[in-house]
């Protein structure tokens, strides 16, 4: 019984080890389209032929249920797939919800008005495709009223952790923050709107300082996720969970390995 986790490479693992933690009795079918990668110099219907095929795919393994751990999918491609309708019984969920939820401090699904919230000055992180989709202002304008969002395109990065070269993400994780910086000098709260960049989550909280709260959405994505399927246990699924990837599975299984601190296998997908 399986419930699909779908990246462009390995940023999803953040949100995959995170529900692992919180649902130790659900299975989880990962997708790591790692041939593509990465997605956030794509164009949005570039980034909707990719993700379309990867969703279904899992849906054919058996996967009621597919999350989008993938900010740039979620941004590109979540609502085009859900609007042109999903196959019977199966569901496509993103990650920008839950973190917002959180922002704005509601409880899981809760679709009331906007309002006002405790927090005024976000600086987002995240892909040049989920900055230009401005899909994290609009899901947020549902929820919450007179925040100010100052976006930084974060380039490179996901490259540069792809490539397992953690002392050029580190130095460009400190550039992007520099350039946040001098757009928004105080920002209260700092979203890590990249799976990915959590795997860099101590390199943004030092150069925000630690009056900066980070929200990154590994923890928030699982516990949205076990709200969700205690509400819809239907949606586990079928079929025996794993890793599959469109790149090189011995690389890529090494790379996971490495991030994730055990032995992970990728098997073709
Ligand atoms: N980790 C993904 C995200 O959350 C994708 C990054 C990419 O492929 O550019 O946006």
């Amino acid at each position: 019984m399986a419930v699909g986790i779908f990246d462009s490479g390995l940023g999803g693992l953040t949100v995959l080890n995170a529900a692992q933690q919180r649902l130790p009795d659900v299975d989880f079918l990962y997708f790591a389209d790692s041939a593509h990668a990465p997605y956030g110099v794509r164009d949005a219907q570039n980034i909707y032929e990719l993700t379309k095929a990867a969703v279904t795919q899992l849906w054919d393994s058996g996967c009621n249920l597919v999350i989008l751990a993938c900010n740039t999918a979620s941004a590109a491609a979540l609502r085009r797939i859900q609007e042109e309708g999903v196959p019977p019984g199966k569901r496509v969920l993103g990650v920008f919800v839950p973190l917002i939820e959180a922002l704005t401090e509601r409880q899981w699904g809760d679709n009331s008005p906007p309002r006002e919230v405790e927090v005024k000055h976000v600086a987002l992180f995240a892909t040049p495709a989920t900055v230009a989709s401005r899909a994290f202002q609009r899901e947020l304008a549902f929820r919450a009223i007179g925040v100010d969002v100052e976006a930084q395109a974060c380039g490179g990065v996901v490259d540069a952790i792809e490539d397992g070269d953690l002392i050029l993400a580190e130095a460009l994780v400190r550039s992007h923050v520099d350039a946040l910086k001098r757009k928004m000098p105080d920002p209260q709260a700092a979203i890590l709107g990249c799976t990915h960049y959590p795997l860099m989550e101590q390199t943004f909280q030092d150069a925000l300082g630690a009056d900066v709260q980070v929200y990154s959405q590994g923890a928030l994505v699982a516990e949205s996720l076990a709200d969700y399927l205690q509400r819809h246990p239907d949606m586990i699924g079928e079929g025996a969970g794993g890793y599959l990837t469109t790149g090189n599975p011995a690389r890529v299984s090494d790379r996971a390995t490495q991030f994730l601190r055990r032995q992970i296998r990728f098997d073709a997908a």
